[in-house]
């Protein structure tokens, strides 16, 4: 999923100066929605690609780790310009946005209620003039495992979906 993502940006970013990278594969799965938790990345990437682009270049990486048996956390890096306190205390608010009228900002909060939907986390660290990078943490088995015994006519759950491989060109 997150090779797919790479790809899909590397040659537009290389066009604006940006170097689009993934740090090593290894074989991670998690139970999400693989196209909606794709979307979210992509925005954290579309984001870190134009602040990078801001300074006219700049390297942006794609990380994952597994963190304990439970969870699978997404980092998107960039060496861009980072964010004062004000920019970041008003990310998530719909309609925010720094670009004008190229950016609808509507991308990260979005992306966080992704995130959420998923039992998710979305986090942010950034420096001003020292880069940015915003973490997804995901649980690997669904906020939807069933814990303990559910009565069948009381288990209104959707099923699990089927894990996903994190690092594969999905
Ligand atoms: N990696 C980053 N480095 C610096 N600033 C960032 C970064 N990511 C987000 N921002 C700031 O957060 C703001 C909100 O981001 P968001 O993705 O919600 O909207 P947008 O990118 O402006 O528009 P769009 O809806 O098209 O994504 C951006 O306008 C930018 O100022
Ligand atoms: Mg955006």
């Amino acid at each position: 999923m997150l090779t797919g993502v790479c790809l899909m940006v590397k040659e537009s970013a290389a066009g604006r100066g940006v170097e689009v990278s993934m740090r090593d594969e290894v074989n991670l799965s998690a139970r999400v929605d693989a196209s909606g938790i794709q979307r979210c990345v992509l925005n954290l990437v579309a984001n870190a690609v134009d602040a990078c682009a801001e300074k006219g270049k700049g390297k942006v990486e794609i990380a994952y780790r597994k963190t304990g048996d439970k969870f699978a956390e997404i980092c998107v890096s960039d060496d861009g310009p980072g964010m004062s306190q004000e920019v970041q205390a008003k990310l998530c608010q719909p309609f925010f946005s720094t670009k004008g009228s190229k950016g609808t900002g509507l991308g990260l909060s979005v992306t966080r209620k992704i995130i959420e939907e998923h039992g998710g986390r979305l986090a942010v660290k950034s420096v001003p003039g020292g880069g940015t990078t915003f973490t997804v943490c995901l649980p690997r088995l669904s906020k939807y495992t069933p814990v303990g015994r559910v009565a069948a006519s009381t288990c209104l759950s959707p099923a699990l979906p089927a894990p996903v491989p994190i690092a594969a060109n999905v």
